[in-house]
């Protein structure tokens, strides 16, 4: 079952328009001749001019968040409508941080999944145990919930991408190891074979997220669960142009 690989950077609250157009310059003809589809999200507030960096460019530009409603009294978020008229394709959802820092919930990530659906755009969804769980035993039941609440009432589940970001991994420089990254990924795809369809299950993407770098991609990336990387610190240099050109 071919799955075409997929690379995106999380810049999360870093960069300005000024640095995030110059490096959009510098990666444009680094990744020019991938084999895999590329992105890179970026604060909402630099959409509009990274829309316009990538024009062009096979790098598409996708939004960290997206809220549910279609408009409202919802101070300080942004709505699918806001993100499609300049062209986002994708939103990261449920990102560990805005669940650890900003107490979103799975039900929050369901709407929001559903908005983002709704609207054209395609939703990455973030799921991953803590330290903790992952040492007292719980990493499975932690991920089942969190795909089960997050991704109730998708339609169309190959029209969602996955990532898998132990939080223990994000911005620590530890790694999951290729063997980690590839039994837990297999085990979300088991679990979405359950909770929609096992032939659907072959068809979606999921990434592995947390410290992937341009020294570690090549083994998880050979790992036969896992379709791409969602890349934090390596996505804001011209490493993360070495992991779009992973297979090189
Ligand atoms: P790092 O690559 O910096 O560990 O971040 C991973 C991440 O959280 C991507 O969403």
């Amino acid at each position: 079952m071919s799955r075409k690989p997929f690379i995106a950077g999380n810049w999360k609250m870093n960069m300005t328009a000024k640095s995030g157009a110059e490096l959009i310059a510098a990666l444009a003809p680094l990744v020019k001749d991938a084999n895999c589809d590329v992105a890179l999200c970026v604060p909402a507030i630099l959409i509009p001019e990274m829309t316009k960096a990538a024009a062009g460019t096979n790098i598409a530009i996708g939004a960290e968040n997206v809220h549910w409603a279609k408009n409202g009294a919802y101070t300080g978020e942004i709505s699918a409508e806001m993100l499609k008229e300049y062209g986002v394709k994708y939103a990261i959802i449920g990102h560990s941080e805005r669940r650890q820092y900003f107490g979103e919930t799975d039900e929050g990530v369901n709407k929001r999944t559903l908005a983002a659906l709704e609207n054209g755009i395609t939703p990455i969804v973030c799921v991953g145990e803590t330290l903790s769980e992952r040492e007292n035993g719980t990493t499975e039941e932690v991920i089942a919930r969190q795909l089960e609440k997050g991704l109730q009432g998708v339609e169309d589940i190959k029209k969602v991408v996955i990532a898998y970001e132990p939080v223990w991994a994000i911005g620590t420089g530890k790694t999951a190891t290729d063997g980690q990254a590839q039994e837990t990924i297999a085990f979300i795809r088991k679990k979405i074979g359950e909770l929609f369809c096992p032939m659907c299950a072959q068809k979606v993407i999921i990434q592995y997220g947390g410290s992937m770098n341009a020294g570690n991609c090549k083994g998880l990336m050979a790992q036969p669960d896992i379709d791409g990387g969602l890349i934090g610190g390596a996505s804001l240099k011209l490493d993360f142009a070495t992991i779009v050109n992973y297979d090189k």
